[in-house]
């Protein structure tokens, strides 16, 4: 049975101070330039995002998870004056090309990130394991992290936080057909290695292990949960009348957010905001 998690530390807003937003959300959501962005943000997702991007104001946003570039675009639109990092391992996928966004397919942990301001903020929306991604921020001294999809037990894709608070280790099972390729790959790095005794296999191991996202069984959690001094997740921003909804939806119904594309408003992936010490 999953535990009911979904806060910790010090919150500095409420229900209302969120929905206070919500109508200057809608004005900038009506220019969005993806209006089909199947497989990436939603309205409620984006609207959360847009909320701690104004409460937070930081100088420095990093976004791991660029796809057709909807949320490069949130970003740029909403802190105008904030410099920004788009990384994403195919950026061929881009529809929305930002003129303000340094742009890079090297993976968040092999970034320079020497010289960040104190306020950076790291948005990940790019289904890797949390337990990484938070160990590498923390490396980064990155102390605010936004989560795009932070699925409850067996949902998802990959290792979330949540998953963790609930001491569940996820299995991934990425089809016969994927892990066929994964170990087509995987042969030809060996034999690559094999016969170019010059080529360093480390990056590629490291892209493969990823197509492969199970949690690590036996990590003890409680090594990275004393550095998290914030976790919040936000709430559903409607009510659909599904069991999904653990938290009290923000609304009971609302003009603009119509029943017939609920989907996009329920806040199905627990988009969550955390800090770190
Ligand atoms: C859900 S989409 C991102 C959606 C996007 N943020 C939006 O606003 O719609 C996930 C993206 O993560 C990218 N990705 C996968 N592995 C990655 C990695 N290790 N680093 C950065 N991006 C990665 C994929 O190529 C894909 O474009």
């Amino acid at each position: 049975m999953e535990k009911k998690f979904f806060e910790k530390g010090d919150i500095k807003w409420d229900s209302d101070s969120i929905l206070n937003e919500l109508d200057n959300f809608i004005s900038i959501y009506e220019k969005r330039p993806i209006k089909n962005n199947k497989g990436g943000m939603q309205f409620s997702s984006m609207f959360y995002f847009y909320f701690i991007l104004k409460n937070k104001k930081p100088s420095f946003v990093i976004e791991s998870g660029v796809y057709k570039g909807q949320s490069t675009w949130l970003i740029e639109n909403t802190l105008p004056e904030s410099e920004i990092l788009s990384i994403d391992i195919d950026l061929n996928q881009r529809e929305y090309f930002s003129k303000k966004a340094n742009y890079s397919n090297l993976d968040f942990k092999f970034q320079d990130l020497s010289k960040i301001p104190n306020d950076t903020l790291v948005f990940f929306d790019d289904h890797v394991n949390h337990l990484e991604r938070i160990i590498e921020s923390n490396f980064f001294k990155i102390k605010n992290i936004v989560l795009e999809d932070n699925y409850s037990l067996e949902n998802g894709d990959f290792q979330t936080i949540k998953q963790l608070y609930n001491n569940h280790t996820f299995k991934h099972n990425p089809g016969f057909l994927s892990l066929l390729k994964s170990s087509l790959i995987f042969n030809s790095l060996i034999i690559k290695k094999i016969f170019q005794g010059n080529f360093s296999i480390k990056k590629d191991l490291d892209q493969l292990t990823k197509r492969i996202r199970d949690g690590y069984e036996k990590i003890n959690f409680n090594n990275i949960e004393k550095n998290i001094s914030l976790y919040y997740e936000f709430p559903p921003l409607i009510n659909d009348n599904k069991n999904l909804l653990e938290k009290k939806p923000l609304l009971d119904k609302h003009d603009y957010i119509s029943d017939t594309n609920n989907y996009q408003f329920v806040n199905s992936n627990f988009f969550t905001y955390l800090e770190l010490l």
